[in-house]
């Protein structure tokens, strides 16, 4: 084989391919700004494989907590990705709404209905913007649950009554139906303003545990009649795995014949085949509940030996406090959106100081806010946990968001001081799902500009950004993107630093070669922070 510009050098037991500085400057730059509007750079065509991705999943009137960030950010890293590379994505979200604690919810609620929490939504304006959260309704309810399970310390009998509530629930009372629907719909409009806050979307948010729930008993059906199913304590059934070495046994259904989460998993395992015929389906849910679904998993091998090797739990590690783990049972959390609203804030405070007269300052505060916490997670080793601490969650410096959107917003103003439409080539239209449409620019023919070894050395980053992206769907975690842009902007300012761009000595060929290169990165960058989920302000 014989490429143009490039020697071969035997070292040792290995084999040195050179390349040429214009060759390589011309494949990288040609691979980036030539790349067809539906066929992004480092995106791979259709492949006819779909997957989906389960990711977020909270449970219905607990509020979100920086825990839930991981699942949600993780998984939309994930979703973007894989749907970049080809796959059909479906993103489903298993909503916890239903299961035993909608008993303790309505056992609260009813019981201290007449004090003041009586109308949840009483004095509470869905229309307002930025409503304080601990005004919200979701609020209010969550306060209930955290109380009902304080008091139930010291008082049992609450949990025969919780237990009783869920039971009429299950049963179809019309009253438990009437509340638990209201406290659902609560739930959602809050999660969907968060949702939209971070840009994250699902294919559907009507798919939760309460979905199945007419497929439960056909699912038990199923089980009993591939002889799966065996009698457990006090009546409950039970799966046992022992023979495929799981020491505990999969519990079904419970001794007073309601079900269980696993039930719900198992029912939704068995439609997600039929409604979708997936390849893979990528489970993005902590690591404490690896066990839940090995136990699934197995379950279902047995039953239908089309689910082996499609199954995927892609576990993550807890948000720990320093003093410890995080319990929305006991009310010690750190909100989401609170975290989100400091980042903000302390990037205000920045603008502020440096840059007051910068346009649509809010909206870089909040981009930049994000980008600083997203980010931070997917630094983070997947499963490795967390310990949250507010200095490190929403670091400004460092390795971070705020750095990889700073080299973008840097390049954006070296195009716009270049003039004519250099910065406009380096703007995306709407985005196409996960990819954002370029227009086509063609490669300068004269790349001596970019001979540097600075120039080269971004270069080979540019040349990495596929392999990165490839080993996020792989390895089911964003980390690799975040470090590849992390040494794209890095690799930027060396360039910058050493490669004068629009230096008045410079020749024309070479000014142009260096703003390609400019536009090639910035693109790159505005992508790669896209697929993450983190968007990439033109001006910072
Ligand atoms: N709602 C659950 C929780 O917050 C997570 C659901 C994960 N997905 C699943 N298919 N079990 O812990």
């Amino acid at each position: 084989m014989v490429i143009p510009g490039a020697t071969l050098v035997a070292a040792g037991p290995y084999l040195n391919l050179k390349l040429a500085p214009e060759t390589r400057a011309k494949a990288v730059l040609a691979a980036i700004l030539e790349a067809p509007l539906d066929q992004p750079y480092g995106s791979r065509p259709a492949n006819g494989k779909t997957v989906i991705v389960e990711y977020s999943s909270p449970n219905i009137a607990k509020l979100f907590t920086i825990g839930h960030l991981r699942s949600t950010m993780i998984g939309h890293a994930l979703a973007q990705t894989h749907q970049f590379l080809g796959f059909e994505v479906h993103r489903l979200n298993h909503l916890g709404d239903w299961g035993t604690q909608f008993g303790t919810l309505l056992a609260a609620y009813t019981r201290w209905a007449e004090a003041d929490n009586a109308d949840l939504e009483q004095d509470f304006d869905w229309a307002e913007p930025a409503p304080d959260k601990r005004r919200t309704p979701l609020f209010r309810l969550f306060q209930l649950y955290v109380r009902f399970h304080a008091e139930e310390e010291n008082d049992p009998a609450m949990r025969d009554e919780a237990r009783g509530w869920f039971k009429r629930l299950e049963a179809g009372d019309a009253e438990a139906r009437r509340l638990w629907s209201w406290f659902r719909q609560i739930s959602l409009k809050e999660f969907q303003r968060i949702y939209d806050r971070l840009g994250v979307t699902f294919d559907t948010l009507a798919q939760g545990e309460a979905f199945y729930e007419d497929q439960l008993a056909p699912t038990l059906q199923r089980l009993e009649d591939a002889g799966l199913l065996v009698e457990g304590d006090k009546g409950a059934r039970i799966i046992n795995l022992e023979d495929v070495g799981i020491a505990t046994p999969c519990l079904v259904q419970k001794g007073d014949g309601t079900s269980i989460y696993a039930t719900r998993d198992l029912a939704a395992a068995l439609y997600r085949k039929d409604a979708y015929h997936f390849d893979r389906c990528l489970y993005v849910v902590g690591t404490d509940q690896v066990l839940h679904f090995q136990q699934i998993f197995a379950v279902l091998d047995k039953l239908d030996p089309w689910f082996k090797g499609r199954m995927l739990h892609t576990p993550f590690g807890m948000v720990k406090l320093p003093e410890g783990k995080m319990s929305t049972r006991k009310g010690n959390v750190i909100f989401l959106e609170d975290v989100l609203d400091e980042a903000r804030e302390r990037v205000a405070a920045i603008i502020e100081e440096k840059n007051p007269e910068l346009k649509g300052k809010a909206e870089v505060a909040e981009m930049l806010g994000m980008g600083a916490v997203v980010f931070f997670d997917a630094m983070n080793d997947r499963v490795k946990p967390i310990t949250f601490t507010w200095d490190r969650v929403i670091a400004l410096d460092g390795d971070t968001g705020p750095y990889v959107q700073y080299a973008h917003a840097r390049i954006m103003s070296v195009l716009r001081k270049a003039g004519g439409d250099w910065a406009a080539k380096a703007q995306a239209g709407a985005a196409q799902g996960p990819c954002l449409p370029f227009a086509d620019l063609t490669v300068p023919t004269n790349l001596g500009g970019l001979a540097a070894p600075e120039a080269q050395a971004l270069l080979f980053e540019l040349a990495g950004l596929p392999v990165a992206i490839g080993a996020v769907a792989d390895g089911c975690m964003a980390t690799p993107l975040a470090r590849q842009l992390v040494a794209v902007a890095r690799a930027f300012s060396g360039f910058y630093t050493n490669c004068p761009i629009l230096a008045p000595e410079n020749a024309p060929e070479v000014r142009d070669a260096r703003l390609a290169l400019c536009v090639a990165t910035a693109r790159a960058l505005r992508q790669g922070l896209f697929l993450m989920g983190i968007q990439a302000p033109e001006e910072m």
